[in-house]
């Protein structure tokens, strides 16, 4: 099989795919990204994806290369990993990278071929890019899309892939070759026992967005009971454990605190905004409006806690912010919460010092004018106010006493509630945190 489009999802399923014991061609027109995965380099970081990448290439199963005429040789079985940004000036997804794989690969396609679209896309078009390479096919072949799509997290990319927990394909109606290539593809998961959901493209492409925007939904929820909370000093946290024991709710995605970002959540729930407004449902998305609106507001209650917390004003204060991802486990910082708080503290004046454990050369080509530190240690040297914005274990494990020790104040605010409340009062620090009275 071929992978078009080797960015994060595309990589890992090329590499995944070659460790389930297919023979696979990543293909990109990134060629500086073709170059380094060929020497087994993963120019992200998710972890246990270089082992994998290099183990697969090692034994011959992985290739790589730049060009659509070794794609449209190598395999009769395509998957479509590109990327749907956001498009600019408005909250639909572009769809121009997915056009364009088409427009490259198909017209060099011969014999029977099947495309997987797995890129996350407003619903119809799969049947929009079957019209599109219908018109591109040559005489005698043929072609068919299906959609497959993707539910990865990253840092949990690997396992996702490999043991994914449903597997779903979206097939045209009438005569599809789909779902049995799917079910060969699949094997070793289905094997395992992974549920296997056959729809109708529409569905396949659906389902995609709604888990997000129900992923995003939850964490707006909890996060908008979160200032109800503040306002009435109550705790979230607390709150939050005592309905996820109720299984109908469940505990995961109500961490409240900086809320949701990263190259999925926040585009993928606009783009479905725009979609259904096109399809004449604007109504039914609204909701999804406040989802995000609540989402952004944490931003901003986090720089008014910080400045509150300065004593008024940020200007002149030193502030160290403690990571800078979307999340742990992740290079990422597209749409980064951690990150924004940062700009917007050192757009208040604040000499903002920065540390994560991985995300910091990305960081540094959006925001070159903060401080960079080179470890944890040396961010917090002399911090008048320190911010957990990005839960790295490496900080819900630092020691507080020996923190204390490194600053000028004592006081911290947890953008995450991952940290011993409790352990850094005790340890003399003045701790604050999203949607907690303490
Ligand atoms: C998400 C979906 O989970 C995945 O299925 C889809 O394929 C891609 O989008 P990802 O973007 O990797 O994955 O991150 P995820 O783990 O879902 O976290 C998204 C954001 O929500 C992060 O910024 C995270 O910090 C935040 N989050 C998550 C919370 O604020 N609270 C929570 O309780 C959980």
């Amino acid at each position: 099989m071929t992978v078009i489009g080797t960015g994060y999802l595309g990589a890992t399923h090329a590499a995944c795919m070659a460790e389930l014991g297919h023979e696979v061609l990543g293909v990109d027109v990134d060629e500086k990204k073709i170059e380094s995965l060929a020497k087994g380099e993963v120019p992200f970081f998710e972890p246990g994806l270089p082992e994998v990448l290099q183990r697969t290439s090692e034994v011959g199963r992985l290739r790589f290369s730049t060009s659509f005429e070794d794609a449209a040789a190598f395999a009769n079985v395509h998957f479509l990993g590109v990327g749907t940004p956001q498009q600019k000036g408005s909250y639909a997804a572009d769809l121009r990278y997915v056009r364009a794989a088409i427009e490259s690969l198909v017209p060099l396609l011969e014999g029977e071929h099947i495309i997987f679209g797995k890129s996350t896309v407003p619903v119809g078009t799969a049947e929009e890019m079957q019209r599109l390479a219908d018109s591109l096919v040559k005489p005698g072949s043929s072609v068919e899309i299906a959609w497959n799509p993707e539910f990865l997290r990253e840092g949990f990319a690997v396992r996702d892939t490999i043991t994914p927990d449903r597997i779903v394909v979206g097939v045209r109606p009438g005569a599809s070759q789909a779902e049995a290539v799917a079910r060969e593809v699949y094997a070793t998961p289905l094997e395992g026992g992974t549920p296997f959901l056959v729809t109708d493209l529409a569905t396949a492409e659906l389902v995609k967005v709604a888990a997000n925007a129900f992923l995003a939904t939850k964490i707006s929820f909890i996060n908008a009971v979160s200032e109800v909370c503040e306002a009435a000093g109550a705790d979230v946290t607390l709150l939050a454990d005592a309905i996820g024991y109720d299984d109908r709710i469940g505990r995961k995605f109500l961490g409240a605190g900086l809320g949701f970002g990263g190259g999925c959540l926040p585009k993928d729930i606009r783009a479905f905004m725009a979609r259904a407004g096109e399809l004449g449902a604007n109504e039914a998305l609204t909701f999804l409006r406040e989802v995000d609106a609540i989402n952004m507001r944490r931003r901003e209650h986090m720089v008014q806690l910080a400045k509150k917390a300065a004593g008024g004003s940020l200007i002149g204060k030193s502030v160290t912010v403690l990571g800078c991802a979307f999340k742990p486990n992740s290079d990422d910082v597209r749409d980064s919460p951690a990150l924004n708080v940062a700009g917007q503290l050192s757009l208040q004046g604040a000499q903002t010092t920065v540390y994560d454990p991985q995300a910091m050369d990305n960081a540094r080509a959006i925001f070159p004018t903060l401080n960079y530190a080179a470890s944890a240690k040396e961010a917090l040297q002399g911090a008048d106010l320190v911010v957990l914005a990005t839960e790295w274990r490496e900080f819900v494990d630092l020691d507080p006493a020996e923190v204390a020790k490194l600053v000028r104040n004592a006081v911290i605010i947890d953008g995450r509630n991952v940290l011993d409340a409790k352990a850094w009062m005790d340890a003399g620090w003045t701790y604050k945190a999203l949607g907690r009275s303490l």
